[in-house]
């Protein structure tokens, strides 16, 4: 038997509620079921399970996933582990051996061999640095004041100045020499494989999980570069972790702090700061914002004080604001860095300076003001335009009516002329199709999924999850969805490669399960696709609403998709696609309830 449907079958042979039902104290509502959720701590229930889709789903710390991967989180097993104990209790033989013979499973079975090459180089740097040969890293990392704690915590280590020591180690191990080329780990410039890493103090780069898929090596001395990362593989994509996530996680805080460098995380966590992250040598991604507003809604951001960190973050606010975050910017002046910082003034520091810090928009708009001579009454007058345009562009009333007042007093404009103008901006936009691109404001209560009005705007991404919950829910509706989106429509990534999928079994007529559909996705993004699927709101509601959810958001979607081809249209196409806009903005779009 392959194995392929083998696992099918032990997943058919296996309720998901009567799985979970053993370990979690579950009640009906509705459709579904709830309880506490048994992943997190919380006194009233937001861990649903849905015995149709055959998933569950937490709203609260966005566990989810099949029942295979129930039994993996909650006993910590491996995968095969927890097919093998769902067999054994329901009652089903388990086959000596399997015929692997689908190159997904290869695939499966490389990344497992990967993620033991990594932990294995893990341990052996580790080792390093407390051997003869890392004294000097260990020296150097004890005068930056980094403690013993905290270098185990993060796994810190030394790569050797010998240039194949690692190779040597792992060849030893018995990985063969595919599997050493796909680790990213040697360079094959010179024909023979070299470490990468060589004397380098080594950070490991670690998943949610606690697995080391990556390296970052600092020299000890000025030399050049700095750092070098470990490449991506088939285990690591730097725009979907960051640093220190692993301990952000298990902090479990109700903020976050996002600083520049892998120093700044260590010393932020050494001082009391677990819930700070940073990404990964690269500017921040709107993946990682994402992942970063999932885990708390308020955002610190502490970075360097110098013009790179200003721009940087620049770049980030916007990504932060649109994921649903609010954000705030924590300056670290007169120092250079949240490091530096620290070791002058420590822990108490950090938390007056947060106390401190500025909203993200006051930030923007001081670095505005520092472009114009406010001296200057036609500068001036351009700067208070400045002003009011960046508030019109937040997303919520109540939010434009604070900042109106907020920026009023700390700039010294005119609140009530401020008001108009911000109001001016607004009604204009409306009137003209509404090009402005307006920020998304965060949901005003704690929402974390799309409720059955579409209101969500947690992630950004709320219309396109919308459809696609209502498509395998009332899989009747596809017709007219397909009239007005295809897959491509979907945003990249995770919503895409879901939309592929549901949209390939409707129009084979194939029957649809959420677990299963979950169960194609990596650990990682396992949680994000139950999250598409868990909407208790939408399985208790009424046809008719059910039918408007769908519509609305299917019909904001469509606005959205044309929104961003107005904003790279050349000036000669505008004016057919602004038309092209007021007319989807009437657009009524006819789904009947069944
Ligand atoms: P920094 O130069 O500020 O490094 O770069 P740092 O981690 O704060 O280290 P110290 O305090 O100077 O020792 C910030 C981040 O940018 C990336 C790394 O992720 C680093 O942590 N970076 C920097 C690189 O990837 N390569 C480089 O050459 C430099
Ligand atoms: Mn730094």
């Amino acid at each position: 038997m392959n194995y392929e449907e083998f696992k099918e079958r032990v997943r058919a042979e296996s309720d998901i509620v009567d799985v979970i039902g053993r370990y979690v104290d579950l009640k009906r509502s509705g459709a579904n079921y709830k309880g506490l959720c048994p992943f997190h701590n919380e006194k009233t229930p937001s861990f649903f399970v849905m015995q149709d889709g055959q998933f569950y789903y937490c709203h609260g710390c966005h566990k989810g996933g099949d029942v295979f991967k129930f039994l993996c989180d909650y006993n910590h097993l491996d995968f095969p582990d927890a097919v093998r104990e769902l067999a054994e209790s329901a009652g089903i033989e388990i086959p000596e051996k399997f015929d692997y013979g689908d190159s997904g499973r290869i695939k499966a079975g490389l990344k497992n061999r990967l993620r033991d090459m990594y932990k294995a180089a893990a341990e052996f740097y580790f080792s390093n640095l407390h051997s003869e040969e890392g004294k000097e890293a260990l020296e150097y990392l004890k005068k930056r004041g980094i403690t013993k704690n905290t270098m185990v915590a993060f796994g810190l280590g030394y790569a050797t100045g010998e240039g194949t020591a690692l190779y040597k180690v792992l060849k030893d191990k018995g990985y063969n020499d595919e599997e050493l080329k796909e680790s990213g780990l040697f360079s094959y410039k010179s024909g023979k494989p070299r470490d990468i890493f060589t004397d380098r103090i080594m950070f490991p780069i670690m998943n949610r999980s606690s697995k080391v898929i990556a390296f970052g090596g600092r020299v000890m001395w000025d030399r050049l570069p700095k750092y070098i990362n470990s490449p991506e593989t088939i285990i690591y994509s730097k725009k979907n972790n960051l640093y220190g996530v692993q301990r952000a996680v298990a902090a479990r805080k109700e903020r976050m702090i996002l600083v520049e460098g892998y120093m700044d995380v260590i010393s932020m966590h050494q001082t009391g700061y677990p819930e700070t992250v940073a990404s990964l040598g690269t500017a921040l991604t709107k993946e990682q914002a994402d992942i970063i507003a999932k885990m708390a809604r308020k955002v610190y951001l502490i970075y360097d004080a110098d013009s790179a960190g200003t721009q940087a973050m620049r770049r980030a606010i916007p990504l932060l604001r649109e994921a649903g975050a609010f954000v705030n910017v924590v300056s670290m002046k007169p120092f250079k860095d949240p490091d530096e910082m620290i070791r002058s003034e420590g822990a108490d520091g950090v938390e007056v300076r947060i106390r401190n810090s500025d909203n993200a928009l006051v930030f923007e708009l001081e670095c505005e003001e520092a472009e114009y001579d406010r001296n200057d009454p036609s500068e001036n007058a351009g700067f208070e335009m400045k002003a009011a345009e960046m508030i019109a562009g937040l997303n919520d009333k109540f939010q434009r009516r604070e900042f109106v007042k907020t920026v009023s007093e700390r700039f010294g404009i005119d609140r009530e002329l401020l008001a108009a103008e911000v109001n001016r901006i607004g009604d204009d936009a409306l009137r003209q199709g509404g090009i402005i691109k307006r920020t998304k404001a965060p949901p005003a209560g704690r929402v974390n999924s799309a409720n059955a009005k579409g209101r969500d705007v947690d992630t950004g991404h709320a219309d396109e999850r919308n459809v696609l919950l209502a498509l395998v829910r009332d899989p009747g509706i596809f017709p007219v969805v397909k009239e007005f989106v295809s897959p491509e429509d979907f945003s990249s990534g995770i919503l895409q490669e879901v939309a592929d999928i549901v949209f390939d079994k409707i129009n084979n007529g194939g029957t649809i399960q959420e677990g299963e559909i979950i169960s194609r996705f990596d650990d990682e993004e396992q949680s994000d696709v139950g999250r598409i699927f868990c909407n208790d709101m939408y399985d208790n509601s009424d046809a008719g609403t059910k039918a408007r959810f769908a519509s609305e958001s299917l019909k904001n979607m469509v606005i959205r998709r044309h929104d961003e081809k107005c904003e790279n249209a050349p000036p000669e196409e505008l004016a057919q696609l602004l038309k092209k806009k007021n007319e989807l903005s009437n657009l009524i779009i006819n789904i009947n309830p069944d």
